[in-house]
């Protein structure tokens, strides 16, 4: 595992940003594995400024989201929250974009997806860590679905992610990749944002235990990892 220390948030960004722009520039017609909340913010507002820079080309990308939300509001959805934070801001063929639908039955969007992921690898995937250690909804449990599962949120899940929400209301499920799709990714790249994710990101820098209590752990089995962090975080 490799992991890049940062003295900021905005400098995690940028590492990131640089990360992606790199994969994107090698392989223009990569599956770009792509993460919601507030760590991805800063780095999604980078791609945009390098597209309309002109530096970045993500015309014959694909992408794939990790999670939606079942049963949300449009304006609650991750889909909502990918549209305004990078799809309307970059040159991608919305065609080329898979994401969970959160108005549609969750066990055909299971069944969807598991087909997608089934003929399909990512090539580089973000992803951001919840203070429960989960990535994606990966909650921590006594077992973890190795495939695209709907998922109970835990309360902890649900307190942090509750701003996002007018009324506060976070739905109880969700959809979310497995673990055995993440850990499929060629390359991973894990931004660990905030004070929060302190313990679980201990729990992966220094435990070299895998543990389903911090799902982010997984991560200790992957020979491409990329975590990248405030060092204020680390100490
Ligand atoms: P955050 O969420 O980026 O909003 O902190 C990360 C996550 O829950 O995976």
């Amino acid at each position: 595992m490799k992991v890049i220390l940062t003295e900021s948030y905005e400098e995690s960004a940028r590492k990131g940003a640089e990360i992606i722009l790199d994969a994107v520039a090698r392989d223009p017609g990569l599956l770009l594995g792509l993460a919601t909340g507030e760590t991805p913010v800063a780095i999604y507002r980078l791609l945009r400024e390098a597209c309309a820079a002109g530096t970045a080309d993500f015309s014959k990308a694909r992408t794939v989201n990790l999670d939606e939300y079942v049963g949300c509001r449009e304006e609650d959805s991750y889909r909502r929250f990918m549209d305004e934070n990078l799809f309307d801001g970059i040159n991608l063929d919305k065609s080329k974009i898979t994401i969970a639908d959160h108005a549609a039955d969750p066990a055909g969007e299971v069944v969807r997806l598991r087909a997608f992921f089934g003929a399909n690898r990512v090539d580089l995937q973000l992803l951001g860590i919840g203070p429960n250690g989960h990535i994606g909804f990966n909650e921590p449990d006594s077992e973890l679905e190795a495939g695209v599962h709907v998922t109970g949120l835990t309360e902890s899940t649900k307190r942090a992610n509750a701003h996002w929400f007018a009324d506060g209301a976070v739905p109880d499920q969700a959809i979310t990749m497995g673990m055995g799709d993440i850990l499929k990714a060629k390359s991973i790249l894990l931004v660990v944002k905030g004070e929060s994710k302190r313990e679980v990101l201990r729990g992966l820098l220094d435990g070299g235990k895998v543990t389903t209590r911090n799902p982010a752990t997984f991560l200790l089995l992957h020979p491409d990892v990329t975590v990248v962090t405030e060092r204020s975080l680390t100490v």
